[in-house]
């Protein structure tokens, strides 16, 4: 198998010995850049950097455990795939990635049908570098019935809104754990997600300074049973451009962006939870949008005054 080397030139030898390339040329010297590829769990990630690290050692010991726990010991497949135009800079999307208490306030669906509460078991996980994170919840029905954390705090009251169909929402055990939900992000452009049985692997392309592609790709496992695929059908209405819960998200970074440009002169701290980019069991954090930037600002060899 050929692996990106230039196999043929037309003409290269011209026409009954006349024309051509010099015989100086060497078809060697002249082929695409090559990419250098390493799978883990099915994901398959490029580099056009020979010297990068290892994938396990970029990514670090949790941050691999993390992927492994949703991906480990069983082949995934494609179920589906969408594409959306973000009206906003690729880093405004990351940022809503990483950022893990807007969910339970932004999206009314999270709230309304209890998916998603800060006062849920969970926490945050943020690598040493700063560039990748994992948000993850589980469901603790015993608190929950007694929770009145966000009518307390008077952030959202009850709706009384009910689904039609509640099966939307019947789902299995993931994994055989109790998480319902595992945002895993690594830098600078890569999502995994579990949000109950809808899991999914998004993939951040810049297209310009206000723009920005996303593509999802939307996985079952063959060892899925029929009923568990349905639920996997069913449940990937939560996500995408029209999702339940991910509308909010293709939109809020248009906002954001046009917010910042009339402020161009000003700048904000992220002090939510403390001014360090490290992980906790709180998810009422900037922690890991702070990871981002550390991240970024050192992969763009720039000095950060404020300290991370
Ligand atoms: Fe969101």
């Amino acid at each position: 198998m050929k692996r990106g080397e230039l196999t043929g030139v037309a003409f290269k030898d011209g026409i009954n010995g006349k024309g051509g390339m010099p015989e100086s040329f060497r078809m060697a010297e002249h082929w695409p850049r090559k990419l250098r590829l390493a799978v883990l769990h099915g994901l398959v990630f490029g580099s056009f950097d020979n010297d990068v690290p290892d994938l396990e050692e970029y990514f670090g010991e949790e941050i691999t455990g993390r992927i492994e726990r949703v991906l480990g010991g069983r082949t995934p497949v494609v179920l589906g795939r969408f594409t959306q135009m973000l009206p906003n800079n690729w880093k405004l999307y990351v940022e809503n990635v990483k950022d893990s208490y807007h969910a339970s306030i932004l999206h009314l669906f999270f709230t309304t049908f209890e998916l998603n509460k800060l006062s849920m078991r969970g926490g945050i996980i943020v690598s040493p570098g700063g560039g990748h994170h994992v948000s993850y919840s589980a469901i603790d029905r015993s608190s929950e019935a007694q929770d009145s954390s966000y009518a307390d705090q008077k952030i959202r009251s009850d709706s009384g809104y009910r689904l039609a169909d509640p099966s939307l929402l019947e789902g299995f055990s993931e994994v055989g754990d109790d998480t319902t939900l595992q945002i895993l992000s690594t830098f600078p452009g890569f999502v995994l997600q579990q949000i109950q049985n809808s899991v999914a692997v998004r993939q951040i392309l810049p297209r310009g300074a206000g723009r920005t592609e996303l593509n999802w790709t939307l996985l079952g496992f063959e060892e899925d049973t029929p009923e568990q695929r349905r639920v996997r059908l069913k449940q990937a209405n939560l996500v995408g451009s029209a999702g339940y819960i991910s509308m909010e998200d293709g939109c809020v970074g248009g906002f954001v962006q046009r917010g910042v440009a009339g402020a161009a002169d000003q700048a904000a701290v992220l002090r939510m939870g403390g001014e360090t980019a490290e992980s906790s069991e709180s998810r009422v954090t900037e922690a890991s949008v702070r990871g981002f930037w550390k991240a970024y600002l050192a992969a763009m060899g720039i000095r950060s005054e404020v300290s991370a």
